[in-house]
């Protein structure tokens, strides 16, 4: 390889030491503000948690007890690249149960983690250049695992005078009309939920355009307001993207499905075995018993009702009065521009003084997140309360 001269320099440079272009993605900004919390945390001086989004239960005993059942008699060797049968069908059942649709175990589809079936899916569903819409604000990974794939995003809006959920309406008004959107039910960061009408006519919509749905489902199971509808209730056109992660308490076991398409099965198969060979084997051998676990994974979603209810009640009080729907998932956004025009600068501000973490809203709203800060509720309750109290203190001062 021929040296590359720096401009203006003499510095030598090896011609392709410098990182891609797609690869120049913003990071997650609340990973900071976790790295400073656990600082604090080592140093002995008190941090109240808001800014996890996962579970602070571990996995269900059921599941743990099927993990510790399979070291000690499989191999946890390579499985097939789409999951072990007894896991999809386990799956195909509980999309039976929930939601009463039959749907075939072909279709469904296990992953690493939800985040690895984004990557499979968009790969199968999209080109180089294709325009993805997705909410903003939204999930933050979409949008770079997209760019970093080479699709274009486009990012609508979605904020408080729309009750930040989007409609049929918003997507006729997309210009150019794109080949996918993206839209995700209850919705991280804002915990809004798209109606069982809203989201038969979205999924009408797309199938009659060819525009191509992706659901994300991820926060299913844990909602305040009715269950959450799948879009697979309404037509069989949708990527349904759903995880181990959030209802199941799984974060850390890196599993997830996919319902996929008749017609996108080969290309997701293909996929697939490429990029990992297979989901992890030990977490897809555990996940079977997942489903035995409701009565435990309730009680959690119990106690984020709990958590929930205890920061509608308090936050107002405090000076936090504007806030996102929370109808389901486990978070609250807050509009804090009484505080900051700033969210990055101001969540490290409040955790350095009160010891609260926050995630910053610009994670999520490159536009408008400088205005909100996301609170998760998913952890202790008495971390909660004391974070309030803590943080009503700095606020109210
Ligand atoms: C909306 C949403 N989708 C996907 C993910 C990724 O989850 P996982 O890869 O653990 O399934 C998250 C994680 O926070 C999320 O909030």
């Amino acid at each position: 390889m021929h040296p590359a001269v720096r401009p203006g320099g003499s510095d030598p440079v090896a011609a392709g030491s410098a990182p891609s272009r797609r690869s120049g993605v913003s990071p997650f900004y609340v990973m900071e503000i976790f790295g400073a919390a656990e600082a604090r945390r080592a140093a002995g001086l008190p941090v109240y948690n808001l800014a996890a989004g996962q579970p602070s239960t571990p996995a269900p005993g059921a599941v743990r007890a099927a993990a510790t059942a399979a070291l000690k008699s499989d191999k946890i060797g390579y499985t097939a690249a789409l999951g072990i049968p007894p896991l999809r069908e386990a799956i195909a059942e509980h999309t039976r149960d929930w939601y009463g649709i039959d749907v075939p175990r072909r279709n469904v589809v296990v992953t690493t983690g939800s985040s690895g079936g984004f990557l499979t899916s968009f790969l199968a569903a999209f080109d180089v250049g294709d325009v993805v819409a997705m909410a903003r604000p939204g999930y933050p990974a979409y949008r770079n695992i997209l760019a970093s794939l080479g699709c274009v995003v486009s990012e609508f809006e979605c904020g408080p005078g729309m009750n930040f959920v989007p409609s049929v309406a918003t997507l006729e008004a997309l210009d150019p009309r794109p080949d996918g959107i993206i839209l995700a039910s209850p919705a991280n960061p804002t915990g809004a939920m798209i109606g069982t009408d809203a989201l038969a006519q979205i999924v009408f919509w797309c199938a009659d355009r060819g525009v191509r749905l992706i659901s994300d489902e991820l926060y299913h199971g844990i909602s305040y307001v009715g269950p959450a509808p799948t879009a697979w209730q309404f037509g069989r056109e949708p990527i349904v993207v759903n995880s181990f992660s959030k209802y199941f308490s799984m974060t850390g076991w890196r599993l997830g499905w996919l319902l996929v398409p008749d017609e996108l099965l080969d290309a997701v198969d293909r996929l697939a075995g490429n990029y990992a060979i297979c989901p992890p084997a030990l977490s897809q051998l555990a996940a079977v018993a997942a489903f035995q676990a409701y009565p435990e994974l309730d009680q959690n979603v119990q106690r984020y009702r709990n958590n929930r209810g205890l920061l509608l009640n308090a936050l107002p009080a405090i000076g936090l009065s504007r806030l996102a729907p929370a109808d389901g998932a486990f978070y609250i956004y807050a509009d804090v521009s009484d505080y900051t025009d700033d969210s990055l600068a101001w969540v490290r501000r409040v955790l350095l003084e009160t010891g609260v973490a926050l995630a910053p809203g610009l994670d999520f709203d490159t536009v408008a997140g400088n205005r909100f800060a996301r609170l998760s509720f998913a952890g202790d309750t008495g971390e909660i309360e004391q974070a309030v109290e803590v943080l009503g203190r700095y606020l109210t001062r």
